[in-house]
């Protein structure tokens, strides 16, 4: 058994700070971050939350699916953002929506976050264990931005996607996953505090301390990779996939990477410059604008790849 994306949703808070306005709480300008980053526009959650985003963004993927609640064997929420310690995030989605069938349980990846929740739907699934999972990425970074630096406030954003996978006859398609926790430092958060956004005198360890050169070399060495290690293992080349559906996290990442691969940068759909970087929440929401807008067809090949925190990253094969 093998697992298929039945449907797909999103939840993008209303409220943005576009460049401008972040150039009123730090030294910077509209020019360098769109040059640097591709970035325009980042949303924040001012009355939502990570459960409430996320909430919202699992009842569009159920409609698209035509699937119940009570249809879910499974919910997996990936966050580094969650309201709470306990009870995580996923059995606070299950509460909502009236999921009484399913399972439920959070996974921290970070920006890894939707190809690793996206991996265990299918090892369950292929497993047996389960038919129809529900799974989110659903982050509220503002809360843990530091927003007098900026080195890193530019980047981030608030927002959540989902996506309903269904069990199929047929064998699974692979991935590729990777960790180094030796590197863990240049992309950490120490702990946590809500609403930064709203407080910006506090603790300086509830902050996101980034080195940001470092993480970018990491992206542009690991991602083509990754996915370099993916085809071979699908045995195809990158002519053979439709499209490459990266982890948003900044413009010349996804443009270096390209060139890398000697591919095609149509072939890398982005939405950065309205979201930012909303970690583990940025392929589903991107996966959910290309569903919505037609991109899709029947029988694409395409490969997600998410890299970040921990350090983590990882790529994924799925046929549409
Ligand atoms: N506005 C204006 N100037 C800024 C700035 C900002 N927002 N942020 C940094 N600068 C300045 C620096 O202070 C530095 O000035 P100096 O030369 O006087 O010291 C200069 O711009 C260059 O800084 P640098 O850090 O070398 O810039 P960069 O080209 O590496 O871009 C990032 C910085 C953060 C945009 C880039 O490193 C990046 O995107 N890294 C990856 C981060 C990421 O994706 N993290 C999440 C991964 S999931």
């Amino acid at each position: 058994m093998r697992g298929r994306i039945c449907g797909t949703g999103s939840y993008i808070p209303e409220h943005y700070y576009d460049n401008n306005d972040l150039a009123k709480f730090v030294e910077t300008n509209d020019e360098w971050i769109r040059e640097r980053t591709g970035i325009v526009r980042r949303h924040i959650a001012e009355e939502d939350t990570t459960v409430s985003m996320a909430i919202k963004a699992a009842k569009n993927a159920l409609t698209d699916a035509k699937l119940n609640a009570d249809d879910l064997d499974l919910i997996l929420v990936s966050t580094i953002t969650p309201n709470t310690v306990i009870p995580s995030t996923a059995c606070e989605v299950q509460k909502e929506l009236g999921a009484v069938n399913a399972t439920c349980f959070d996974i921290s990846a970070a920006c890894s976050g939707f190809v690793y929740a996206y991996n265990t739907a299918q090892a369950y699934i292929a497993a047996g264990m389960y038919q129809n999972i529900l799974v989110i990425g659903s982050e509220t970074l503002s809360g843990i931005v530091n927003w007098k630096d900026r080195g890193s406030c530019i980047l981030f954003g608030d927002g959540a996607g989902a996506a309903v996978i269904c069990a199929e006859e047929g064998e699974i398609f692979p991935a590729v996953t990777h960790s180094d926790g030796a590197k863990g430092q240049v992309l950490a958060c120490e702990s946590r505090q809500q609403k930064n956004w709203q407080d910006k005198e506090n603790e300086k360890q509830t902050y996101v301390s980034m080195d940001g050169q470092a993480v970018f070399k990491f992206a542009v060495k690991k991602v083509p990779e990754v996915i370099g290690e993916l085809l071979q293992k699908a045995d195809l080349t990158e002519k053979d996939i439709d499209l490459f559906v990266l982890h948003q996290a900044n413009l010349r990442i996804i443009e270096s990477v390209a060139k890398r691969m000697k591919t095609d940068l149509a072939k890398f759909p982005v939405n950065i410059e309205e979201y930012g970087n909303t970690s583990s929440a940025s392929i589903t929401i991107l996966l959910d604008e290309l569903n919505k807008t037609g991109r899709f067809h029947k029988g694409q090949k395409i490969v997600l790849c998410g890299f970040g925190a921990g350090l983590t990253w990882g790529a994924t094969l799925i046929e549409w």
